[in-house]
């Protein structure tokens, strides 16, 4: 069970480390807007980017983590209540303990309140144009005034593929009656693995130091 907690967060993050320290010019843009404080320090795109994926990285550990022990435990189609009741409280919780915003969001959305903004869906487009050049995906950073909000992909992993792959070759009926029954109009299956399933946005506070 433990392997397979691990091999998933490698899967999903290794990709993140990877590309840590490389920052298109885009993301380096500072909100014309953000008040200039002559002794306010302006904290550079990295630091940013290394607190968001800590807080993404833990929050995913936990979603994974309680994913695959409901799947061990009572079975796959179990599991998709398990997701339907417990991904919001969790990733509520692990927004109080960082003290930060987290969110999953996705353009093929399977719960319809994780739907991509415009500004969201662009930074999706971006991440799946990386991948479509054989690029890992690039984080993110977008500042606004007070906040800055850091982007992680979420990428598939051969598990996930249980409910959000083929309906045909992957998702067995019952798992996939019980994901109609709860969502009708699901939009999240037909994904293979490696392709870019939605994404963390993380909204921090600005810090001075
Ligand atoms: C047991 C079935 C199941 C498995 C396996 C599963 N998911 Fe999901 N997934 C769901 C359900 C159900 C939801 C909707 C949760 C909700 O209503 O908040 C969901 C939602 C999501 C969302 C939020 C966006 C949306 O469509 O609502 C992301 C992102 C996501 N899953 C990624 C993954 C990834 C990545 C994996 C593999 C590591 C995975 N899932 C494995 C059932 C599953």
């Amino acid at each position: 069970m433990k392997n397979i907690t691990i091999s998933l967060i490698t899967f999903t993050f290794g990709v993140i480390s990877l590309v840590l320290s490389c920052q298109s010019s885009d993301s380096n843009k500072v909100n014309p807007s953000t008040p200039a404080s002559s002794d306010a320090k302006v904290l550079p795109d990295s630091v940013y980017l290394r607190m968001g994926k800590e807080y993404a990285l833990g929050a995913q550990t936990v979603l994974g983590k309680n994913l695959t022990e409901a799947i061990q435990k009572k079975g796959t189609t179990y599991a998709v209540d398990f997701c339907n009741t417990r991904a919001y409280p969790l990733t509520d919780s692990m927004s109080k303990k960082f003290n930060v915003l987290l969110k999953r969001v996705t353009d093929k959305e399977r719960n319809r309140a994780n739907r991509a903004n415009e500004s969201e869906l662009e930074i999706l487009s971006a991440m799946k144009k990386n991948i479509d050049e054989g690029k890992s995906p690039e984080p993110q950073l977008v500042r606004n005034i007070g906040k800055v909000t850091a982007y992680y992909a979420i990428t598939t992993t051969a598990l996930c593929l249980q409910c959000h792959g083929n309906k045909d070759k992957d998702i067995n009926t019952e798992t996939f009656n019980k994901i109609r029954t709860l969502y009708p109009s699901d939009n999240a299956i037909g994904y293979g693995i490696n392709q870019l399933r939605g994404i963390w946005a993380v909204q921090m506070d600005v810090r001075t130091n």
